[in-house]
Formats: structure tokens, sequence, C-alpha cells
């Protein structure tokens, strides 16, 4: 039995790219923690969360995780306890932690298979999931689009490989908000220009980043490869 309190867990949502959208909850835990885990793609790539948080966090010790983009979920699963652990051997030392989330981290994230993990390691009283702003909301008002008012319907859905399957959903909701666009962009545009929504809809990539990138004539955008870290957010004109 350790002679110390075990410390605390946050899994931070750090908003989608402007350290500005950042909540001061957020901002305070991030000053306090003694660790901050940091999720990424690959052993050779940056971490974009890390690039976000990095000149709030100078001088505290980091420790980088990969979670690959693959979806074998048992594969996967390995590498999720693996930082479960890491993790659970920080609090087990007294130290708080915080791991990084992109937007928030409940909204397809990963931490959510993360926190699966932690739950059988560490008492819930100790785990902390704090909200940050999504990519789509902070998309929408970028351009100042309201998502939804009155009794309008909103779905927010990720993109598949068989776009098709976005037809009945785009003929139900009043606005549709398509995540996780990247290589479908170009079947994205060739859809919604088969439905006549092309013109309702407004594409926002890199939001809150030095790189963003947002437009109404997604037409144009067929074949520029832009899809990468994108969202489209398709509104039906009010009736
Ligand atoms: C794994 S999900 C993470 C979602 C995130 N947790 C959120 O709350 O927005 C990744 C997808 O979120 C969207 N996304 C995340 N950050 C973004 C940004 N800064 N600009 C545009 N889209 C973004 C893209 O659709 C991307 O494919």
């Amino acid at each position: 039995m350790p002679s110390h309190a075990s410390g605390n867990f946050y899994g931070i949502g750090i908003g989608p790219g402007d350290p500005e959208l950042l909540t001061l909850k957020a901002l305070r835990i991030l000053k306090e923690t003694d660790v901050v885990f940091v999720p990424k793609a690959g052993i050779k790539e940056e971490s974009m969360a890390l690039e976000i948080v990095q000149p709030l966090i100078n001088g505290k010790k980091v420790i980088e995780k990969v979670f690959p983009m693959i979806r074998d979920t048992d594969k996967l699963q390995e590498f999720w306890l693996d930082a479960a652990r890491a993790i659970k051997e920080e609090l087990d030392e007294g130290r708080d932690v915080a791991f990084l989330t992109i937007g928030d981290s409940l909204t397809f994230s990963t931490y959510v298979y993360l926190l699966r993990c932690l739950r059988d390691m560490v008492p819930e009283e100790k785990i902390h999931t704090i909200p940050g702003i999504t990519s789509f909301n902070a998309a929408a008002s970028l351009v100042n689009l309201p998502l939804a008012q009155r009794d309008e319907r909103l779905a927010v859905v990720p993109v598949s490989d068989d776009v098709e399957e976005l037809r009945p959903i785009l003929e139900k909701f009043d606005t549709v908000v398509l995540m996780k666009v990247a290589k479908k962009l170009d079947k994205v545009i060739a859809l919604l220009e088969d439905m006549g929504l092309a013109e309702s809809s407004v594409f926002a990539s890199h939001v809150g980043l030095e790189n963003a990138y947002v437009t109404s004539d997604i037409s144009k955008l067929k074949g520029s490869g832009k899809g990468y870290m994108s969202i489209i957010i398709v509104k039906r004109p009010l009736a």
C-alpha cells in the first residue's frame, strides 16, 4: 500500500486548436497537474494536442502515447491498456495526471476507450472528465451559422466509406454535421450536389489553427485533397 494518497486523473478537452478556446477549468488543471499525457498518431508524428498547449505546460513532465489510426480494436486495446497502466503508475506515486484530447473528450475521441481501461484500475472518484469546445461548435461560430433553433433537428455523424448512408440522414435532419470527412471529401461533395445541398453546405478545416480554411463554395474543393481535419455543416434553408 502506498503511504501517500493517489493522484487524480483529468481527461481534458482542449478545444479544436485555438488556445483561447480552452476553458478556464482546463487551464487551471493543466497548470496544477504534475504530468501531462498526450496522444499522437505515430511515433514520428507531432502531437497536435501538445502543440496547442505547449506554451502553457513548459517544464512539466510530458509523456507521449501513440494511438495509431487503425480500425482493429483488439490491437488498439493494447495501446489504450499500455497508456492506462502508465497513467496508473503516476497516480499511484501521488501525482495528478492530465490526458489531452482535441475538441471535447467525449465526442468521437479515443479517450473514451482509455476511460474504459482506467475505470478497471482507478476508483471512479479519482477520474474527472473536463469538457471542451467541439470542432463543429467552433466551425459554426466561425461563420455565425446557427446549428439548431426552435424545433430544428441536428445530427452529428462521421462519414463512413459508403457515403450513400448519409442520404437518409441528410433528408431527415435540418442541420447535419459531417465529421471525419478526410479522403471521402470528393464523394461527399458529389452526394451533396446530387441532393441539391451543395449550396447549403459549409466546409471548415483546421479550425482554430494557423492554416484554418472555411468556404461555402464546396464544389470547388473536388480533387483538392483538403479533407484532412475537416468538417462539413449542411444546413437546410428555413422553409
Ligand atoms: C477523432 S475526431 C475528434 C473530434 C473532437 N473530439 C471534437 O470534439 O471535435 C476527429 C475529427 O474531428 C474533426 N476535427 C477535429 N478538430 C478539428 C479542427 N480543428 N477543424 C476541423 N475539424 C476538426 C474532423 O472531422 C476530424 O476528422
